[in-house]
């Protein structure tokens, strides 16, 4: 638990970033940082490196950068790694995924090359779409060893004070927790009788969480959302967020929608449809992972519009996602929304949203912030479900029995008050009264 006088250790040292899936996403990420550190290009969308954070009254004046609020790890000071199942390194990988301009590449080319993937935990059972070389051999137990071992070589070459671990691999097939996912006994059980309801995003965090690795999950697959694994979270004093990197359609959903039921307008509908042309389009083309995904998209309305509490305006809607994956695109998204509502006397309208948008160029920022937010956590002694980074996530994870919150606004008022809270800084409740005392 966190208090007012949290102890803080201090972000001394190198930080190694490790990521279970090095494809469109992790490539822009690390290039994404290189080119910042270089002064090529700015951090835009990062919260850790661009955002403002609002201290005590309006007319105090004061209003520091988050990262010179809070101690967190400089970007000078990360090392990447990571694992996939194309043998490619980060230059290639990111010529292929087609998001970049090689202008830039070739100004980081040289550091690019030299980030290769490790062979990966994986097996076609997961994702259906997905084939490759560089994978490792033997039972779930031994790939989770051999994670490990991996981590413990790249910490001890680099020389690291402290790692964190962000799963951005591709979506798995929809897997709903059973009898092995129960107790951290029942999985390790598992892994030794390569149970198939142990996904190898699940064996990623399980090797983050033994070591004391502070765990980020960027897709919808469950992985470190099991009791088992948050048991060991808890157990090892360790933090976990998840799932599934608030980007594109879901986050203009999560903007919109607060607004509407603000203003108590009604929904008839909602209807949501993308083409992409990416390798993530391509998974997400098999009905098993776009389950997954469906599952994520889907519940962000119900929460954030709160049906029960509003039967006239929102117990019939109806809600579709669709995603089409669409060669010609490439990484350039397409997500058009139409959305059906009704105001005054029950008088219906329409909004149309059509955003063109970069799916890795808006997920990027996100991975880092979740790279230097999840070491945060760490530092402060704080384990298991870190809510206050909802705002990252199209499913947020948190304790059971509690709804988890969508909208934006909320998970941004979250995050910042837990800033706050950590320094010792009083929340901001926006009440006011004493300017007009
Ligand atoms: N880009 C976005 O806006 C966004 C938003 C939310 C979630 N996501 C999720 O992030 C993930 C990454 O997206 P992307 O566009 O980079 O996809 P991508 O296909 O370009 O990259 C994923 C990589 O993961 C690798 N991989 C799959 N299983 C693996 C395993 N077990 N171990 C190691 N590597 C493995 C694949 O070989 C591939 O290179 C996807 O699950 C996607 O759904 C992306």
């Amino acid at each position: 638990m966190i208090s007012k006088d949290t102890k803080i250790a201090p972000a001394e040292g190198k930080l190694g970033v490790v990521v279970p899936g090095m494809g469109a996403v992790a490539s822009t990420f690390i290039a994404g940082v290189e080119a910042v550190r270089k002064g090529i290009a700015k951090p835009i969308g990062s919260m850790t490196q661009m955002g403002t954070i609002r201290l005590g009254k309006r007319t105090d004046n004061r209003t520091p950068l988050v990262k010179d609020f809070v101690p967190l790890a400089d970007i000078n000071d990360i090392v990447f790694g990571g694992w996939d199942i194309f043998p490619d390194n980060m230059y290639e990988a990111s010529c292929k995924a087609g998001v970049l301009e090689r202008s830039l590449l070739d100004q980081i080319k040289p550091f690019m090359e030299g980030i290769k993937p490790w062979p990966a935990a994986f097996s076609k059972d997961y994702v259906k779409k997905l084939d490759g070389p560089n994978v490792k051999k033997g039972s779930k137990m031994d790939w989770a060893e051999q994670v490990m071992e991996d981590i413990k070589n790249f910490q001890k070459a680099n020389n690291l004070a402290r790692t964190v671990m962000v799963w951005c691999g591709s979506t798995e097939i929809f897997l709903k927790p059973e009898a092995v996912h129960q107790t951290v006994e029942s999985f390790e059980e598992g892994l030794r009788k390569n149970d198939p309801g142990i996904a190898p995003s699940m064996i990623y965090a399980y090797a983050a969480i033994k070591l004391g690795i502070p765990y980020a999950n960027g897709a919808p697959n469950l992985s470190a959302d099991i009791p088992a694994l948050l048991e060991l979270a808890k157990r090892n004093n360790v933090p976990v967020c998840g799932k599934d990197f608030k980007t594109g359609q879901t986050l203009m959903k999560t903007i919109l929608a607060p607004g509407l039921k603000s203003r108590l307008l009604g929904l008839s509908g909602w209807f949501s449809t993308n083409i992409l042309g990416n390798r993530d389009g391509e998974v997400l083309d098999d009905p098993q992972s776009f389950k997954t995904k469906e599952e994520s998209k889907l519940s962000v309305l119900e929460h954030i519009l709160q049906p029960q509490l509003y039967p006239d305006l929102y117990s019939d809607y109806t809600h579709k996602v669709r995603i089409n994956y669409y060669p010609p695109r490439g990484d350039s998204k397409e997500g058009w929304d139409n959305i059906d509502i009704f105001g005054w006397l029950g008088y219906p309208m329409q909004i149309k949203v059509d955003f063109l948008c970069r799916d890795s160029i808006l997920a990027a920022p996100i991975v880092l912030d979740l790279v230097i937010f999840n070491d945060l956590a760490g530092r402060c002694g704080m384990s298991g479900i870190q809510e206050w980074l909802s705002f990252f996530f199209k499913s947020p994870m948190c304790a059971p029995g509690l709804y988890p919150e969508h909208d934006l606004f909320i998970q941004q008022m979250k995050l910042k008050n837990t800033l706050r809270y950590l320094k010792g800084e009083d929340m901001i409740t926006h009440l006011g009264v004493e300017y007009y005392d």
